[in-house]
């Protein structure tokens, strides 16, 4: 099981992967690769802001006093200022070149925030809530990302507001949180996913004896 540091700085590198993705397809000039490791890239950083502003910043403000409160602060006012760029790149047309300064930007800013994190903020709250508090918070913070989706679904434009990234982007924290809390919690599911186990529906048998049973 992951900690929370590691599951957090993995997120950060995928990130960085994907950019380096896009920077590729922008030096062979291949605008549709180009525009699909946007996506990529975008969704994967509006699903782990949201996962940090559910489960991490609420660990910080809890366990590390004022010194908490300014972080989390801080760093939530970062991911509304990138979540304010990513709106707008989703306006900007992939292959220009207003569109990959503005990436650039982004990234950049976005380097310097998951630093922080890495750097600041979990070396602060992981030894404050020990090694399995963090491993907990690890799985929750990966239960968040699951739920979010992984990119806008084509064919339900607007239904729940975070379907589309514009959605997700603007959606308010709170109702991000009850829209979750309209999930089974991770203890139902655990009894769903035991009781899964065990499962063995034999179609070909019941289609048999509901026959038997009509005749
Ligand atoms: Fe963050
Ligand atoms: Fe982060």
């Amino acid at each position: 099981m992951s900690t929370l540091f590691q599951s957090i700085k993995e997120d950060h590198e995928e990130m960085y992967e994907y950019h380096d993705q896009y920077k590729r397809a922008r030096e062979r000039g291949d605008v549709e690769a180009q525009a699909r490791w946007a996506r990529q890239l975008t969704w994967e950083i509006a699903r782990h802001a949201v996962g940090e502003e559910i489960v991490v910043y609420p660990l910080m403000e809890k366990h590390l006093g004022d010194k908490g409160r300014e972080l989390a602060d801080h760093d939530r006012k970062e991911h509304q200022s990138v979540k304010e760029r990513l709106y707008k790149l989703e306006s900007l047309q992939p292959g220009s070149e207003e569109y990959d300064k503005l990436m650039t930007v982004i990234m950049d800013s976005l380097h310097h925030h998951n630093d922080d994190e890495e750097i600041k903020d979990l070396p602060l709250l992981e030894p404050a809530i020990g090694e399995q508090a963090s491993k907990e918070a690890a799985q929750s913070f990966k239960r968040t990302k699951k739920l979010v989706p992984t990119r806008a679904h084509p064919a339900i434009p607007n239904k729940p507001p975070f379907e589309t990234l514009l959605g997700l982007l603007e959606a308010p924290i709170d109702k991000i949180k009850d829209y979750f809390a309209a999930f089974p919690t991770e203890e139902e599911m655990k009894d769903a996913k035991e009781e899964l186990k065990h499962r063995d529906h034999d179609a070909a048998a019941s289609r048999a004896a509901a026959q038997a049973g009509n005749q």
